[in-house]
């Protein structure tokens, strides 16, 4: 890494989607509060993160991102991040049985608290008010004191964070991710007709863990995984305040999280955000519409990853099951052929969104399926790897997106909508598509 003060100051630099304070002197007070407080993640973590990116790189590596659009603080019960993270391992459990490699997971959990909007304002029976933009900036309820944008907020997110990661922590290095268990995934799963063909795999997974217990194979040595955080780098005060030089390295660390991504509204190469990220070590993404072109993604390399390091940029697609198949083989073949270095992955969420006839943001199913078939496609035809998965997702049964095997109907919807933002796979869908890229690896292997 370059020595920091190298890079341009963020502060300098147009800053989009940020909160509008009616008290800067309020920030201050927070972001000093949060310059005090412990580091959330710790960079030999991050370093480690950031191997594994470089392995799954070069195809030794699968990586599975997902969690909620936007956490709540009323949702960081130990309920919900449980059937979260336990998710999250089983779809993981799936896809490297598929892969035959190691599946890095990475939760988008544990301070994905903000939301870039695309409105500043909301209009509801001729009342406007702020847009919500995620429960660090302001709440949900349309009143005009929820709906402030208010800085002691952003303390409450940094708390969160603390006890979620506590918990995962405890999670993933105590036992609870022992294999065996995560095995239950099957149940009442693949009773479903539809099913019929992911039975088989189901079963294989069962009769090598069987036979690996029979063999004396070590499970405690096995029931801790390494298990990563991300979010959205949004908010630049805060994730300024959580920046830290590492006394190891010299290094700036970003501890508000082991991975950060810019978003599709605000990764302009010469805004506050890629400025931000550019100077820590953290592995970084971005995310990239239909309309990326190849010079912002050679530019944003050339700013986020000036030595080419392999691992530390991954571009996250999220183009539209309609869009893909034009944009990213041209997109990925001048990449391959640039020698720059990425981890391609793929997020078939975001391009995929569309609104109920009664009125509900939604997605279908089969087009999150057919992005990702489309994105192995596209990269494969050009010779480029596939690295890894970004969805959002929760652990419980919501109907928020249409289909998949329960064959959810715009009806069914109404069930148990909870999202504040974006429309989440519940489990079994999540399970269904971890079936899904296992099946797609195990072809490519
Ligand atoms: C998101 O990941 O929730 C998001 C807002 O994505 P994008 O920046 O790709 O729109
Ligand atoms: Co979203």
């Amino acid at each position: 890494m370059l020595p920091f003060d190298k890079y341009p100051e963020w502060r300098d630099r147009s800053q989009a989607q940020q909160p509008n304070y009616e008290d800067i002197a309020e920030l201050k007070k927070v972001t000093d509060e949060l310059r005090l407080r412990p580091p959330l993640v710790f960079a030999r973590e991050v370093d480690q993160l950031q191997k594994l990116l470089a392995l799954t790189s070069e195809g030794h590596g699968f990586v599975l991102t997902g969690g909620d659009c936007a956490e709540t603080f009323a949702g960081s019960t130990a309920e919900q991040i449980r059937a979260k993270v336990q998710t999250l391992l089983q779809m993981a459990v799936v896809m490297s049985y598929g892969a035959s490699v190691p599946v890095v997971k990475i939760g988008r959990i544990a301070g994905q608290y903000a939301k870039p909007r695309s409105q500043d304002m909301e209009k509801r029976n001729g009342i406007e008010l702020p847009s919500y933009r995620g429960d660090a900036v302001n709440g949900h309820d349309f009143t005009p004191e929820s709906r402030k944008h208010d800085p002691w907020r952003l303390l409450e997110a940094y708390q969160r964070s603390a006890t979620s990661l506590n918990l995962i922590r405890a999670f993933t290095k105590g036992g609870y991710a022992d294999l065996r268990q995560l095995h239950s995934w099957n149940r009442g799963f693949t009773d479903n007709p539809q099913y019929a063909r992911y039975e088989q795999l189901a079963n294989e997974i069962g009769r090598a863990l069987n036979f690996m217990e029979c063999v004396g194979a070590d499970f405690d040595a096995m029931s801790s995984v390494d298990f990563y955080s991300a979010h959205e780098s949004l908010l630049l005060e805060y994730e300024d305040a959580m920046t830290r030089i590492d006394s190891q390295s010299g290094n700036l660390y970003d501890t508000s999280a082991h991975y950060l991504w810019v978003g599709e509204r605000t990764r302009n190469i010469d805004g506050a955000h890629v400025a931000q990220c550019a100077r820590i070590a953290n592995p970084i993404g971005v995310k990239l519409g239909p309309n990326a072109t190849f010079s912002e993604i050679a530019a944003l390399a050339q700013i986020l990853n000036p030595e080419n390091i392999p691992g530390r940029l991954s571009l996250i697609t999220r183009m539209g099951a309609k869009n893909i198949a034009q944009v990213l083989p041209s997109l990925a073949r001048r990449v391959t052929e640039s020698g720059i270095n990425v981890v391609w992955i793929c997020d078939p969420m975001h391009g995929n969104t569309l609104t109920s006839s009664t009125g509900l943001k939604t997605r279908n199913f089969g087009d999150i399926l057919e992005e990702v078939r489309l994105f192995f496609d596209s990269l494969h035809s050009v010779g480029a790897i596939p690295g890894g998965l970004h969805v959002e997702l929760t652990g419980d049964d919501v109907t928020e997106v249409l289909g998949g095997s329960a064959n959810l109907d715009e009806a069914g919807l109404n069930l148990r909508y909870e999202t504040l933002v974006d429309p989440r796979l519940n489990h079994q869908q999540s399970l269904e598509l971890a079936f899904l890229v296992a099946e797609i690896l195990e072809e490519s292997r």
